[in-house]
C-alpha cells in the first residue's frame, strides 16, 4: 500500500507529511489509512500545515515543510515490536531503555515524560517553585518555556537575549537578580533556553546562578545533540528539559525527557509523573502528582530515533552551512551563527532579513513578503518566536530589556531544515529566496559541489514502500 503523506499539525512549528509507508501501512494495529488521508489524521492544529493543507495529496507537488519527521523502517519496526509485545502502557521495557540511552548520552539520570512542557513543569517543582515565587525566564522563546511557571502560579520575570547567541543574556540575569535583591526578594529559578539548536552562553549563566545560589533550568527542547566546550547541553544546571514532538531533531510523535543531577531526583520526578503513587500495594497518595509518563510505544520509537541522532544533527548542520554559503551576505540574509567553543545542531536554520539600507519597518515588510513569496512556491517558512514580554498572556509580567528579542522577532525567518530535506528540495528553497532578492536564478544544486556535506538524503518519494 502506498500512502499519501498526511498533514501533521503541531501548533508551533510546522511538521508535515510523514514519509510514505511509515506510519501508514501496518496491518490493523497502526491505523491503516488513518495517517494516510492527508486530512490531519496525525493531528490538527493551527499554525502548522495540518488538515492536509501542508502535505501533498494525490497528484500534488510535495510541499517543503520546516521540520517534518525523519523516520524510516527502523522506527516502524521498533514501534510495531513494542506493540506486539503488548506493553501498550506507560510502563514497559522501552521506557527504561530510552532513559538509559539518553542518560548515557548526557551523563545524567533521565526521566521519560509525555512532553517537553511536562519536563519543564517538573523541573520547576524540583527547584521548589511555589505560588508567588519569581522565575527569571528567557523572553525570546516558545510559550511552552514560560507556561509551566503559570501552572505553579509563580511570576515569570522576562529577561532579554544577547545578540551573539540570541539566548539569555548572562549580564541581564545578574542585573535582574540584583534588582530583586534590592526589593528583598530572590528568584526561585532561572530558565535558560538553547533556541533553534544554538547553545546559550550557559557557562556564564551557570556561574551567575551559582554565585547567587539560584537553581538553573535548561530548556534544551530544541537542542538535543548540541554541545558547549565539549559537554552536551542539558548538564549545566539543576535540570534540563528535552522535547521529542513531531518537529524536533528526533521525535516520538510527542514526548519529553527531564535530565537531573542524581538518582534521588530522578526517583522524585518519576513518582510525580505517575500520579505520585506511594510504593505500597494499594493506591496511597501523600503529594500532588501528574499523569506525565511517556508511553512504552513512543519510547520504542525514541530508542530507534536516538540511534540516528548524530547523523541527523550533522545533516541539520550541513543544511545550515549550505544556506549560509549560498545566501548569506549584505542586503539579503544574516544567519544565526554557531558560537565559539560550541556545536550547534541548527534544529532550524534561522536568519535576519537585511534589506540593504532599509530601516526596521521596511525590513519587517521585506521578511513578510519573503515568507509569502516562498509560500506561493509551496515552501514553508516562519517568523521567529514572538518574545514572551510582547505576548498579551504575559502583559503584566515584569521584564528587563527587550530590544534584542524584539528586533529578532521583527526581522527573523526560519527556513526548512529537516534532516529529511533533500539536496534538490534545499536547492528549490535557495532558488526561491534568490528569486525574491532579485538575484540571478541559478541552478544552485548544480553549483553545489562541496565535499564536506554528508551524503544526500534520498528523496522519500523514490523509496520503496
Ligand atoms: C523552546 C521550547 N520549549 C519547550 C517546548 C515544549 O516541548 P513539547 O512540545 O514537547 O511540550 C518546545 C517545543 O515545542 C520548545 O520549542
Amino acid at each position: 500500500m502506498v500512502c499519501l503523506p498526511g498533514g501533521v499539525g503541531e501548533g508551533d512549528v510546522g511538521v508535515g507529511g510523514v514519509g510514505e509507508g511509515t506510519a501508514c501501512s501496518g496491518e490493523g494495529g497502526v491505523g491503516e489509512g488513518a495517517a494516510c488521508t492527508g486530512e490531519g489524521a496525525l493531528g490538527s492544529g493551527e499554525g502548522a500545515f495540518g488538515a492536509g493543507e501542508g502535505a501533498a495529496g494525490a497528484g500534488e507537488a510535495r510541499r517543503i515543510l520546516l521540520s517534518p519527521p525523519d523516520v524510516g523502517r527502523g522506527e516502524r519496526a521498533a514501534l510495531l515490536a513494542a506493540f506486539d509485545s503488548n506493553w501498550i502502557s506507560t510502563v514497559g521495557p522501552a521506557i527504561t531503555r530510552f532513559e538509559e540511552q539518553m542518560a548515557a548520552k548526557l551523563g545524567r539520570p533521565c526521566v521519560a515524560l509525555s512532553s517537553g512542557t511536562a519536563a519543564i513543569h517538573l523541573a520547576l517543582r524540583l527547584a521548589g517553585v511555589e505560588a508567588g515565587d519569581t522565575v527569571i525566564c528567557q523572553s525570546f522563546t516558545f510559550v511552552a518555556t514560560a507556561n509551566p511557571i503559570l501552572y505553579e502560579r509563580a511570576i515569570p520575570y522576562f529577561v532579554d537575549s544577547e545578540p551573539r547567541t540570541w539566548n539569555l543574556d548572562a549580564d541581564l540575569v545578574e542585573e535582574a537578580i540584583r534588582r530583586l535583591e534590592r526589593k528583598g526578594r530572590r528568584p526561585r529559578a532561572v530558565m535558560a533556553v538553547h533556541l533553534y539548536g544554538v547553545p546559550a552562553e550557559i557557562e556564564r549563566i551557570a556561574s551567575v546562578c551559582a554565585r547567587y545560589e539560584v537553581p538553573l533550568i535548561e530548556d534544551a527542547a530544541e537542542a538535543l545533540g548540541a554541545r558547549v566546550s565539549g559537554r552536551p547541553v542539558g548538564v549545566h544546571g539543576q535540570a534540563a528539559a528535552f522535547s521529542f514532538n513531531g518537529n524536533k531533531i528526533i521525535t516520538t510523535a510527542g514526548g519529553g525527557m527531564l535530565a537531573v543531577r542524581n538518582e534521588a531526583e530522578a526517583a522524585r520526578v518519576r513518582k510525580w509523573s505517575t500520579q505520585s503513587r506511594e510504593a505500597v500495594a494499594h493506591y496511597e497518595h501523600t503529594e500532588l502528582g501528574f499523569n506525565y509518563r511517556m508511553s512504552n510505544l513512543l519510547a520504542a520509537l525514541g530508542c530507534a530515533q536516538l540511534e540516528g541522532l548524530e547523523a541527523k544533527a550533522e545533516r541539520r548542520r550541513a543544511i545550515a552551512e549550505r544556506y549560509r554559503e549560498e545566501l548569506g551576505g549584505p542586503g539579503t540574509l544574516a544567519f544565526q551563527r554557531e558560537p565559539e567553543q560550541c556545536r550547534a545542531t541548527h534544529w532550524l536554520t534561522c536568519a535576519l532579513v537585511h534589506a540593504e539600507g532599509q530601516a526596521g519597518d521596511r525590513r519587517r515588510e521585506c521578511r513578510d513578503a519573503l515568507i509569502a513569496h516562498l509560500a506561493r512556491q509551496g515552501i514553508e517558512s516562519r517568523r521567529l518566536w514572538k518574545p514572551m514580554h510582547q505576548q498579551p498572556l504575559f502583559r503584566d509580567a515584569p521584564r528587563l530589556g527587550g530590544t534584542v528579542s524584539e528586533s529578532l522577532f521583527a526581522q527573523g525567518i526560519c527556513l526548512p531544515s529537516s534532516s529529511a530535506l533533500t539536496e534538490s528540495e534545499q536547492g528549490m528553497v535557495i532558488d526561491g529566496i534568490r528569486g525574491y532578492f532579485g538575484q540571478r536564478s541559478l541552478d544552485s544544486l548544480a553549483r553545489f559541489t562541496r565535499p564536506a556535506i554528508p551524503p544526500r538524503v534520498p528523496d522519500r518519494k523514490k523509496q520503496p514502500t
